[in-house]
């Protein structure tokens, strides 16, 4: 065995042994003879955390990352100490600490080792910029597969690989490329069965290699910072990602027209141009509920101003197409114009708000308007400043959005892409530079803005964009993966980005449909928006350098399928708004991979494709041309085809037809999806009744709906309506229970039960013990029947 001693010749210090333990109620100290310090905490039986002091110090303990609402408490905690180390104990799992190394080891309460310290802690002192590189090396399980990393356009198993985590603006980026756009330091190891998360809350650039360079050996590391990382046990997955977005944060629940199709564009402008747009598609018939507004808008590029020829009258424009049913959403940059006549630069001048470099001049950098300077929204102050520019913006013009773009910071022209490194920020208090701040800098932007609409938006719900991100940002905003490009290979990379950002916690994401660097021809738009309907977030946008992208730029086969696709996320808005509280609730992602879905199954731990929409809706989009459909994995267990009703047995690889008019779509049996009729735009219809496709199953299967009043906040008292549904099918006769919780009425009376795949002649209907005739319910060729929404339990046997 290589002793810690032997290893320092390589730059590297290590703990040696254990002089001194002591516990302080959920925390527990352990210091080395070499002044390193291990502090654990038990958050809760499965959620540990470990933060490791040299010198015996540790930096003061804050964090952008972590939620103020995680949740804490445990059920058991007992240390005990043999000759060689300590062991604690907690309900669920065992953590073994090595005496003379620090060394940790975590397994199950059968014995089951879940994850170990390979060196386990270790540093370098770092002379240039003083602290440490702060090191971790875990033994790789045999086996052992990594998901998770937030926004990394590579296979979704992170095996073998090494990423690195540094907000970049990477126009056009390419498969594998690294880093994005995001920092999310939080993956899920899965092994034997079994899962956990680590989530390195560090802020400074981190890297983590996954087997890459030696073989059995995961590690992850900082410039800078403490070693300070989250331990989730599962086993299953669904517990270590919940467990971590519980500890990181959910949003609210958004204004459900924000889960509408949006379009977008760079640029949109002048007014009539705008109009024209949204007129089209009424006409046309697309639904659709946002448009965008991206630079162009403003005054040459300053912030919070209008372009007044191409925009006389914001405020008219904004109503009238409010009128249509439109939201108007528009982009702010963090960089502000030099411009000593534009106030919002006088003000943050005067206020003294702009980052400044170490040696005290300001921080400039080239963006869209030349020269700017950017706002410190590390300082609660700045913060609550930007905030206050947005009361013009939403009170008085009406903006109903916002999208905060190029807050990497992006500067251009500089091979760094970004701030200098020696740029200062307040960091809430903890003075640094930009090599500390610059992975949180969008995100405190994107808080702030957040703040501001809220303010401002009152009583109506705010809905926010970002490109940056921190591990944590989900709590404040929604995000879009940066400048894809309008290939084949990007539909795929578009794909497992959005599965891994819901599986990193980040679920209300979603891509530029159809890319937004070149052009794509039809059918790839076609089979974009096929996948795009079923990401949390919906829109349409492209750099416009090299046509329209519209959905009817293309021609009209591409537009009826892009209307029917648009027409379908419409229809599903109740399950959509049901799965976002799911999520708000729970932390369960919106996407939900096959390995989560189905860890126990190996074959999924490599699938990229598939996915699971929600809870019951299985997905997986056609990524070549020409195709007629494609091979797929089908979880194990029995689907309905959405579009034949044919019933298939899962757990195994199969062809399914899927010409250009349809994606590979699949129903959990037992399920009951809500569905909408199809309305031009959120709120367009008072809806009259609710449809609840049933897909008959032999056996139990839940569901659920959630509704409220679309926007505001009497759901938060108790102004919600839940549903939850248990249904039992047997041979002859199936029961559907309604479990009903919150007080908000909802505008339809009854149900339309479409029932699928039911294997009987319907004979009887009971509702609630009495026996209903069965022309008053409607029933028809296609079974379906009307009941009305407050039953309580519908029993039907078949002849
Ligand atoms: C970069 C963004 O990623 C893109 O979406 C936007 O259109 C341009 N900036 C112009 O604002």
């Amino acid at each position: 065995m290589i002793t810690n001693t032997e290893l320092e010749y390589k730059g590297n210090l290590y703990p040696n042994q254990i002089v001194d333990y002591k516990r302080d109620s959920d925390k527990l100290y352990f210091t080395t003879e070499n002044g390193v310090i291990l502090e654990v905490t038990v958050l809760q039986d499965s959620v540990l955390r470990f933060r490791y002091a040299t010198e015996y110090v540790f930096e003061p303990d804050f964090s952008y990352a972590i939620s103020e609402t995680a949740s804490k408490g445990y059920n058991r905690l007992e240390v005990t100490e043999n000759k060689t180390e300590y062991l604690l104990e907690t309900s669920v799992l065992q953590l073994l600490i090595d005496k003379k190394t620090l060394r940790t080891q975590i397994s199950d309460l059968e014995g089951n080792i879940i994850n170990e310290d390979e060196l386990g802690f270790h540093w370098e002192e770092n002379y240039e910029y003083g602290g440490n590189t702060v090191k971790m090396s875990k033994i790789t399980q045999t086996a052992e597969s990594f998901y998770g990393m937030g926004d990394k356009a590579t296979h979704s198993n992170l095996k073998g690989k090494r990423v690195n985590n540094w907000c970049t603006d990477q126009y056009a980026y390419g498969k594998d490329q690294e880093p994005l756009y995001k920092a999310i330091p939080f993956y899920t190891g899965l092994h034997k069965g079994k899962s956990y998360g680590i989530f390195f809350d560090n802020t400074f650039r981190t890297y983590f290699d996954f087997a890459h360079e030696r073989r059995n050996i995961t590690s992850f590391w900082a410039d800078g910072g403490e070693m300070n990382y989250y331990f989730f046990y599962g086993p299953q997955m669904s517990e270590v990602v919940r467990s971590y977005t519980n500890l990181t944060g959910t949003p609210e629940m958004p204004p459900q027209w924000a889960l509408g199709y949006h379009q977008s564009k760079w640029s949109y402008f002048p007014e009539s141009r705008v109009k024209e747009i949204a007129d089209n598609f009424r006409k046309l018939k697309i639904p659709c509920d946002a448009i965008y507004l991206d630079i162009d808008y403003m005054d040459g590029f300053r912030c919070f101003t209008w372009d007044k020829t191409r925009f006389p009258d914001p405020k008219r424009m904004i109503g009238e197409l409010n009128e249509d049913g439109f939201k108007t959403v528009v982009m702010i940059d963090p960089g502000i114009k030099v411009d000593k006549d534009y106030w919002v630069y006088q003000e943050a001048m005067e206020k003294d708000y702009f980052c400044k470099r170490g040696d005290g001049p300001y921080m400039q950098g080239k963006v869209w308007p030349g020269a700017c300077k950017f706002p410190d929204y590390t300082n609660p102050e700045v913060r609550a400043w930007w905030a206050e520019l947005y009361k013009e913006f939403m009170a008085e013009i009406g903006v109903h959005a916002v999208w905060n773009d190029m807050n990497e910071p992006a500067v251009m022209e500089v091979p760094t892409k970004t701030a200098p490194l020696d740029t200062r920020h307040n960091y809430d208090g903890h003075p640094c530079t930009h090599r500390k701040a610059h992975n949180i800098y969008g995100m405190q932007m994107v808080r702030a803005t957040y703040e501001g609409v809220k303010k401002y938006v009152f009583p109506k719900r705010p809905f926010v964009i970002t490109r940056a991100a921190f591990a944590g940002t989900q709590r404040y905003s929604s995000t879009w993966t940066g400048d894809n490009v309008a290939t084949w290979e990007h539909l795929w990379i578009a794909n497992v980005q959005a599965q891994r950002m819901c599986l990193s916690g980040y679920s209300f994401v979603g891509s530029d449909i159809g890319g937004f660097a070149e052009q794509p021809n039809g059918e790839l738009f076609a089979r974009w928006i096929q996948l795009g309907v079923f990401h949390p977030f919906c829109r349409v946008h492209s750099s416009g350098d090299h046509g329209d992208q519209e959905p009817w730029s293309f021609d009209n086969e591409v537009t009826d399928i892009v209307r029917k696709f648009i027409e379908l996320r419409y229809q599903l808005l109740p399950y959509l708004y049901t799965m976002f509280y799911r999520y708000t609730e729970y932390g369960t992602p919106m996407l939900q991979s096959l390995f989560y879905y189905d860890q126990e199954d190996t074959q999924t731990h490599f699938r990229t494709d598939e996915f699971i929409f929600g809870k019951q809706i299985l997905v997986c989009p056609v990524q070549e041309p020409n195709a007629k459909g494609r091979r797929m994995y089908v979880p194990r267990g029995k689907w309905y085809n959405y579009w034949t009703e044919e019933t298939i047995e899962g757990g195994k690889e199969r062809w399914v037809t899927a010409d250009i008019d349809k994606i590979p779509l699949f129903i959990k049996e037992g399920a009951i999806i809500p569905k909408y009729p199809v309305q031009q735009y959120v709120g367009e219809l008072e809806i009259k009744e609710l449809i609840l496709d049933v897909y008959f199953k032999i056996g139990a299967e839940n569901s659920m709906v959630y509704e409220d009043a679309q926007d505001g906040y009497d759901y938060k008292k108790g102004q919600f309506s839940l549903r939850k549904f248990k249904l039992v099918g047997k041979e002859n006769e199936l029961i559907i229970q309604q479990f009903k919780d919150g007080s908000y009425t909802t505008s339809y009376k009854s149900f339309k039960f479409k029932l699928h795949g039911l294997p009987f002649t319907i004979a009887t209907i009971e509702v609630d013990n009495e026996e209903v005739p069965l022309k008053q319910i409607k029933l028809n060729g296609n079974n379906s029947i009307e009941i009305d929404k407050n039953f309580t339990e519908l029993h039907i046997t078949g002849k």
